[in-house]
């Protein structure tokens, strides 16, 4: 039979703790036996993590549009899917991604204006119609994400082309992800972010591991 993994993908705006949730989320599935691949978008591949510099710190002198912006997006995406997300799925192994298409939904389609429906087209073509299993939405308020990447900046240098955004933008983006969590409650899985990182996790990782598609991929696991 072919082997078939569980893919993960993390969303929320900046600041709402993606990569501590991901990685405390890879421990503990660690420690149930369950082995995961950590990876991230734009990027996940040496091409692709070329292409992340350029979207997030274009250094020239031209204005980015929107449309380029998406289509190198997605352009990182394919390359990212092609080469290891699908490779790790048909391998069995679970995928733990730090933001994917819903992204795009909510930066491109909603807050720049693309709209959603040409969004999605390009997500279903960019991942070979491939869906997450799981998306778990990290909501915070933008203010609070704010100052917790305002705190990390004030260490680490300059802003990228989308921390540079004002709060409606941002605002934009919440209430995408919220409007496509609704819109998939079975695929999405909402936490509130705005308390500390270990009641988030536990609160993830009990709802995760109650979902009957996840008991079936570790069911099959454990058969082989
Ligand atoms: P991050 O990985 O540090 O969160 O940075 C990635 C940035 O790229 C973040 O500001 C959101 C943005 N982004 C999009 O606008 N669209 C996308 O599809 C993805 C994956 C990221």
């Amino acid at each position: 039979m072919k082997k078939n993994g569980y893919f993960i993908t993390f969303e929320g705006p900046e600041g709402s703790g993606k990569s501590t949730q991901i990685r405390m989320l890879a421990d503990a599935l660690l420690k149930l036996g369950v082995r995961c691949l950590i990876t991230r978008e734009p990027g996940g591949t040496d091409f692709a993590e070329k292409l992340r510099a350029l979207i997030k710190n274009y250094p020239g002198p031209e204005t980015i549009h929107p449309e380029t912006e998406l289509l190198l997006i997605e352009a990182a995406r394919a390359q990212h899917v092609a080469e290891k997300i699908l490779p790790a799925l048909a391998e069995g192994k679970v995928v733990l991604c730090d933001r994917f298409t819903d992204s795009s939904s909510a930066y491109q389609g909603a807050a720049r204006g693309l709209g959603l429906e040409a969004v999605a087209r390009l997500n279903a073509f960019a991942t070979r119609g491939r869906l997450p299993d799981v998306t778990i939405l990290l909501d915070l308020p933008p203010q609070r994400g704010f100052a917790r990447t305002r705190k990390r900046q004030e260490t680490q240098g300059e802003f990228d082309r989308f921390e540079v955004e004002d709060l409606e933008f941002h605002r934009q983006v919440r209430q995408a992800f919220l409007a496509l969590a609704a819109a998939e409650p079975e695929r999405f899985l909402v936490a509130d972010a705005d308390r500390e990182q270990e009641s988030v996790h536990q609160e993830l990782l009990a709802k995760l591991t109650a979902r009957q598609d996840f008991l079936r991929f570790q069911a099959e696991r454990i058969g082989k």
